[in-house]
């Protein structure tokens, strides 16, 4: 591909908004995620990864492919992105839906049942991850389906799989995780929304969340304990599973209060 001006990069990239992640395109041009670079920062040394070098890897869940580029970036020898549902969302007409519900008090539906919102032929959503891919050369395979209801069999195995904040965007996390041990030839990074309840250290609990009642996003579900993620992951059929960023210091918060965070659990086949 013809190299992009850093005009041209940031002129497309300012047709594309909303984004998720802030992806470095060269030229100084950065994407504006959500997620600023601090934020990408922070969650790359909670995650601790392994060294990608020459792994197979595949990032569920990819959105605008932060974690695609960055394992890239870091050598693996094969990268595949996975992901469908963002990408079927027409996010400028999702953040207005979003908003007009709250102004008439309506509760919000999950996207994918509102017929003006989801797009899974021409995949709106998907516009930023293209066109980071095309802007840094990528060679990560890109694979258009629903981890829950696809082959997995054709999917095949990695040495490493990135689960990041998808669990508790499923209904059914059990198995969902006895789907991820199939991918996972080596390792999973499973990173969460989690809680810490009060009064019940070390019991493994999942805690349903009702539609938006988080972060207004309908297909939000389930939050685990970090045991609860943990004994999850060894009754889905891992061998081993370690909490490698748990809950903060209890000792900072009120002991009397439902505490949320964010927790990564390291699962091995
Ligand atoms: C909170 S975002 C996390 C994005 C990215 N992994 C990160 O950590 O910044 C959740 C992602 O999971 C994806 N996702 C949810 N359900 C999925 C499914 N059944 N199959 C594939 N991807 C799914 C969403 O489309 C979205 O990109």
């Amino acid at each position: 591909m013809e190299p992009l001006d850093r005009a041209t990069k940031q002129r497309l990239v300012d047709e594309v908004g909303p984004w998720h992640h802030s992806i470095g395109l060269g030229d100084g041009v950065v994407t504006p995620g959500g997620k600023t670079p601090a934020h990408h920062h922070d969650d790359l040394r909670r995650l601790h990864l392994p060294d990608l070098a020459g792994k197979s890897v595949i990032d569920i869940g990819a959105w605008d492919g932060y974690y695609t580029f960055m394992a890239e970036g870091a050598r693996a020898s094969r990268v595949v992105a996975l992901d469908h549902y963002v990408w079927s969302i027409d996010f400028k007409k999702a953040t207005q839906y979003v908003l007009d519900r709250q102004r008439s008090g309506q509760r919000i539906q999950s996207f994918h049942t509102v017929p003006d919102l989801w797009n899974p032929i021409d995949l709106p959503g998907k516009r930023g991850f293209d066109l980071a891919h095309r802007v840094l050369n990528s060679r990560a395979e890109v694979v258009v389906d629903d981890f829950m209801a696809m082959d997995l069999a054709a999917l095949g195995a990695f040495d490493v799989v990135l689960f990041l904040g998808v669990i508790y965007h499923l209904e059914e996390p059990l198995r969902a995780l006895r789907r991820l041990r199939q991918v996972t030839r080596d390792l999973a990074v499973i990173e969460s929304e989690a809680v810490l309840l009060p009064g019940r250290p070390g019991r493994p609990l999942w805690q349903f969340v009702d539609a938006d009642q988080l972060n207004d996003d309908p297909s939000n579900w389930w939050v685990p304990t970090a045991e609860g993620l943990r004994s999850m992951c060894l009754a889905a059929g891992f061998s081993r599973a370690e909490v490698v960023s748990g809950p903060p210091e209890r000792s900072r918060f009120r002991r009397s209060r439902a505490m949320p965070y964010r927790l990564v659990v390291h699962a091995f086949s």
